[in-house]
């Protein structure tokens, strides 16, 4: 009996470390083909973290995947985590598995948080790319396209402004032009165009365009040189440009990667108005320098004075020299001789790394700074005095993530909520009916009522309710119920929309060892005799719901499951006494311990065999179309 128990031990363990090799993903009964993302996050300071939910993509590839035999569950495109990393919404089954970009809640639109994206053009060319507003229902109810000569959809930008009226993005075009500038007069090379528009978001009519081309010469980028070679299409990327906001005086701030330099472009005339850092720096009175800039937006904007975030990502080109990326939130003076650019807060990246791909900084409405530093999802908040209160990552190095946000969001979905059930037992005294369910997006749900019917034409019985701890609750409720729905409530006692009637799975029963002294197979109970007055059973089911979001969580859960076996063992060993059972229980303990190193050592050795995403630097892979029209 117990050698079978350390068998057992052993076993258990082993079955542990295997179900460790997909940690790294979520899982749900009641969407089995989600696979979502998991966190690992550190808070420093809850209290003084925003309110919010995460808005973050999440994406394997940062080209169109295209279909692939494989089964490929529905892990990429839009999502919204709460802090503590559960999942809030997926969007992947949505966007069928693509990747969006610029995925945020916008407040443009009324009172209510909605959501805008950008939607990636397909592997196929079916479309050449969307900018997407939802509203709180997770309905579309804005889909813009790019006019057919400004090319594909760009994913760096999706700006809705706050009328909620036009939206901001880059634009990517291609023009020939000859090399006169670098000597080289006899030579032409294709160019890549950097530039912006501002498109109606009901009609999708470009209101205002502007390109690079004539405004900003070759003499000003850092990427192409006098002896760069020639390209074809879609030709030289020489100003990469990564974001456009607007201010109330209609005039454009645009970051241009390549060019090292932020640029104030005229809403009038589309005349640069100002330009600071890069090559022909001079113009102002710096404080501080960037490089390789993401995301640069207006905190203010007034007259002669602006305040403006971006994230730094810190270049290691000729220019600069710094080693850490960070968020910056500078302050620029306009009307001065020579105009002045201080920098006022200054957030560093807390690992001290560098963010080689996209990213981005967000000032959140209590000032504190949300940045995402892009690889492997890595975002952190910082308190507006640069307190340090939470950094997360994806578990899995596999993912990363363009830019994330925070935003205060009340989800409703106008799908109703999913649910299984399933049966279990071996004879009348011990069938139990367990019950999973969720909602994708709902973010009000407080507790879940569960009711069963005895058949499809009787009255709904309350079986029990239970607190919603996670995305996935669930239930065991005594018997063999059928007919089953789920009730949302909110905090405030309300109901928020029920499932749809959900029959019971039962197994086997011969297979599953059913023993029924009745001598007939289980048939789904009456209700209302199992639960007369409705009493449910809320309490015993508080304890085992749904999975426990933190690995650390989950590490635990192993060392208490571990602690239990233990103990159990020790009383086996109490039954033989002795020096040979002390023998044994030292064994034993050795052994707890061995399979447990042996669990963390396979856990090691798997994550080290994940495949990393490629390490070319991801802008250089987006694909461009032919100007085919
Ligand atoms: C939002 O506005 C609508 C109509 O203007 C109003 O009915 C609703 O109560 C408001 N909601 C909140 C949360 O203020
Ligand atoms: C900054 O980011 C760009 C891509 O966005 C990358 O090419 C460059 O190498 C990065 N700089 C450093 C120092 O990592
Ligand atoms: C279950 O419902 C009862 C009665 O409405 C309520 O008092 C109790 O707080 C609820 N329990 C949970 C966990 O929601």
């Amino acid at each position: 009996m117990l050698w079978s128990g350390l068998l057992l031990l052993c076993l258990h363990n082993v079955a542990a470390a295997w179900e460790h090799t997909d940690d790294d993903l979520m899982t749900f009964k009641t969407l089995p083909d989600v696979r979502a993302v998991k966190f690992d996050i550190e808070h420093l300071d809850r209290d003084r973290a925003a309110p919010g939910y995460w808005f973050v993509s999440p994406y394997l590839h940062f080209a169109p995947d295209g279909p692939t035999s494989a089964f490929e569950p529905f892990q990429v495109g839009p999502h919204i985590y709460d802090q503590d990393g559960r999942l809030v919404w997926t969007g992947s089954i949505m966007f069928d598995n693509h990747n969006v970009f610029d995925f945020r809640g916008i407040n443009s639109f009324g009172n209510e948080t909605h959501i805008s994206m950008i939607q990636q053009f397909p592997f196929n060319d079916d479309h050449r790319g969307y900018g997407l507003v939802m509203n709180p229902n997770f309905e579309i109810i804005r889909k813009v396209a790019l006019r057919g000569d400004l090319g594909l959809f760009d994913i760096h930008e999706f700006n809705v402004l706050d009328t909620g009226k036009s939206a901001l993005v880059t634009t990517y075009t291609t023009q020939e032009i000859s090399l006169e500038e670098y000597n080289r007069p006899d030579e032409k090379t294709q160019l890549e165009v950097g530039g912006f528009a501002e498109l109606d978001l009901t009609t999708a009519q470009v209101l205002h365009e502007w390109k690079s081309y004539n405004q900003i010469s070759l003499a000003e980028t850092v990427h192409y040189s006098p002896l760069s070679r020639v390209e074809e299409d879609p030709g030289w990327d020489y100003v990469h440009i990564n974001s456009v906001d607007k201010n109330s005086a209609g005039d454009y701030l645009l970051s241009m990667r390549f060019t090292n330099t932020l640029y104030m472009v005229s809403g009038a005339d589309g005349h640069i108005m100002w330009r600071l850092n890069g090559r022909r720096n001079g113009e102002f009175d710096q404080d501080f320098i960037f490089s390789k800039q993401h995301d640069a937006k207006f905190l203010h904007s007034e007259g002669t004075h602006h305040i403006i975030s971006l994230l730094n990502n810190a270049s290691d080109e000729e220019f600069n020299d710094e080693s850490v990326s960070s968020a910056l939130v500078i302050e620029i003076e306009t009307s001065t001789t020579p105009m002045t650019a201080r920098a006022i807060r200054r957030y560093k990246r807390p690992d001290e790394d560098l963010t080689r791909l996209r990213g981005n900084a967000q000032v959140l409405p209590n000032k504190n700074m949300f940045a995402c530093w892009s690889q492997g999802g890595y975002i952190s908040e910082f308190t507006e005095d640069g307190e340090l209160v939470m950094s997360a990552r994806f578990t899995s190095p596999r993912f990363s993530n363009y830019r994330a946000y925070k935003n205060e969001f009340v989800g409703r979905p106008t799908l109703p909520p999913d649910m299984v059930a399933s049966v279990h037992g071996t004879d009348e005294t011990n069938l139990v009916t367990s019950i999973w369910v969720s909602w994708n997006g709902a973010t009000e749900v407080a507790t879940w009522s569960f009711y069963a019917r005895k058949s499809q034409f009787d009255n709904p019985v309350f079986i029990g309710n239970v607190t919603k701890l996670d995305f996935e609750t669930m239930f065991i409720a005594r018997g063999y119920l059928d007919w089953i729905t789920a009730e949302a409530i909110d905090r405030n006692g309300e109901a928020l929309g029920s499932s749809n009637v959900h029959r019971t799975d039962f197994p086997d029963w011969d297979a599953v060892g059913w023993t029924g002294f009745s001598g007939e197979l289980p048939k789904p109970q009456d209700p209302g005799v199992l639960y007369p007055s409705g009493d449910g059973v809320a309490d015993e089911n508080d304890i085992d719901n749904g999975p426990v979001p933190s690995s650390d969580g989950t590490a635990k859960a192993e060392v208490i499951k571990a602690t239990q076996m233990l103990s159990k063992a020790q009383s086996a060993v109490r039954n033989i006494g002795g020096l040979f059972a002390l023998v044994l229980l030292l064994a034993m303990m050795a052994t707890v311990m061995g399979a447990f190193m042996l669990i963390r050592g396979w856990r090691v050795r798997f994550y080290q065999q994940v495949k990393l995403e490629e390490g070319l630097p991801e802008e250089e892979t987006r694909l461009r179309q032919s100007e085919d029209d």
